[in-house]
């Protein structure tokens, strides 16, 4: 029997967390409830205890046997620990590393994955601070659902609702299984933009965020996969599990792509330059001088090179930015660059820098259209395809 340790924070969402403990229970999931001081006002230990048919677990202090650590023994028992809802507050503490009341002592001490359902107003999930908390959980390996879109308690709508009870099943069960079907795999993961200079102050580029790399190369990691990351500059911080050489220029990467074969997967996810400047200046160019007259030459073709390397990965997979036509280049670019797969996305709308995306799949037997969903849930899916394919 599986079990889980349930945290639940102090939102209007706690009602949805009964509901949760009746299906986990249904699934064969023993659950145990931390209840934080703010969930008290939502819903009472009475509820959590008579659902899950176990004590029920409010302050630091009512651990009776603090002599056996009973807050760690609490942590430690469980397979997962699951925060539901979990608050803005709460995921700060969490990212922060907050001990200060019995749930974020216990997600300190615990040494099992950890996965949070958050739920607030919108403007607290979209946030700056959130944003980098989110970012940091992640980080450490927390896995932090997509909270749902639509009308919130508060009046406002947008994306901060709880997922349904189901959804947060369905992820609690595969982190309770975790398909590590790409152990013992190498996985090379370029992302990022490429900064081509100019001057040692100026340079070319372009508007990725990186994010879709990254959450391909921490889905990869998820399963199992040794992970080399080449990332170009961006702001987010390096998956867990993954090993990444930050590299600038095109020709940088091509050099730490190079370096990094063999492996058994390449996913070439980086807007790599296409140009770069002949002949950068050596020192800054003065205003004084007059526009400068900036030559392009071609910079390597990453994608191109590694598909036709004497040690071509067994998987070689590759991104299409389009903005028009996309299925129809996509397709040209995976006969052109000799790509095992190409995945296409529109770019014409916000997703450079967004959160979500919608993709085409490209391979040899036809092309797959995904349903639009975070950058997250599409490196999922196509970890899951490449660990199909191997
Ligand atoms: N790519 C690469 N090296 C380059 C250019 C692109 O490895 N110098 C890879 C990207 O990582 C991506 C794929 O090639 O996987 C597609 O890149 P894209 O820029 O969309 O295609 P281009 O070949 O540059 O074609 P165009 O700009 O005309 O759309």
């Amino acid at each position: 029997m599986k079990r889980i340790l349930l945290i639940v924070g102090g939102g209007i969402a706690a009602y949805k967390s009964c509901e949760l403990i009746r299906l986990c229970r249904r699934a064969g999931i023993e659950v145990t409830c931390v209840l934080t001081e703010g969930g008290t006002h939502f819903v009472t230990p009475m509820t959590l205890a008579a659902l899950s048919e176990r004590q029920v677990y409010t302050t630091l202090w009512d651990l009776k046997d603090e002599a056996e650590m009973g807050h760690i023994q609490l942590s430690r028992q469980a397979d997962l620990v699951v925060v539901a809802p979990a608050t803005a507050d709460l995921l700060a503490r969490m990212a922060a590393g907050v001990a200060d009341d019995l749930a974020t002592t216990l997600l300190l001490a615990t040494d099992k994955p950890v996965l949070a359902a958050p739920a607030m107003n919108v403007r607290m999930w979209q946030h700056a601070a959130t944003r980098r908390n989110v970012a940091t959980l992640r980080a450490d390996g927390v896995t932090v659902l997509e909270p749902d879109e639509g009308a919130m308690a508060c009046g406002e709508y947008g994306p901060g609702r709880l997922p349904e009870p189901p959804a947060i099943l369905a992820a609690i069960e595969a982190a309770l299984a975790p398909d590590r079907r790409l152990e013992g795999r190498h996985i090379l993961v370029t992302a990022g933009p490429t900064h081509e200079p100019i001057d040692p102050v100026r340079y070319i580029a372009n508007r990725s965020s990186g994010k879709q790399g990254y959450a391909i190369a921490a889905a990869c990691a998820a399963m199992g996969a040794r992970v080399t990351l080449v990332s170009g500059p961006v702001a987010l911080p390096a998956p867990a599990g993954t090993t990444r050489i930050e590299v600038e220029t095109a020709r940088e990467m091509a050099a730490a792509v190079e370096a990094a074969l063999p492996a058994d997967v390449a996913i070439m996810v980086a807007a790599v330059a296409d140009w770069r400047v002949e002949g950068a200046a050596d020192q800054k160019l003065k205003k004084s001088q007059g526009a400068p007259a900036l030559s392009l030459v071609a910079n390597p073709d990453i994608l191109a090179n590694v598909a036709s390397s004497p040690a071509r990965p067994r998987l070689v997979i590759g991104f299409a930015a389009e903005t028009e036509r996309v299925v129809e280049h996509a397709t040209a670019k995976r006969t052109a660059k000799r790509a095992d797969w190409i995945v296409a996305n529109d770019v014409s709308g916000d997703v450079m820098g967004g959160d979500a995306n919608a993709v085409h799949l490209v391979t040899d037997i036809g092309v797959e259209t995904w349903p639009a969903a975070s950058k997250a849930a599409v490196a999922r899916r196509l970890a899951e395809r490449i660990a199909d394919a191997l």
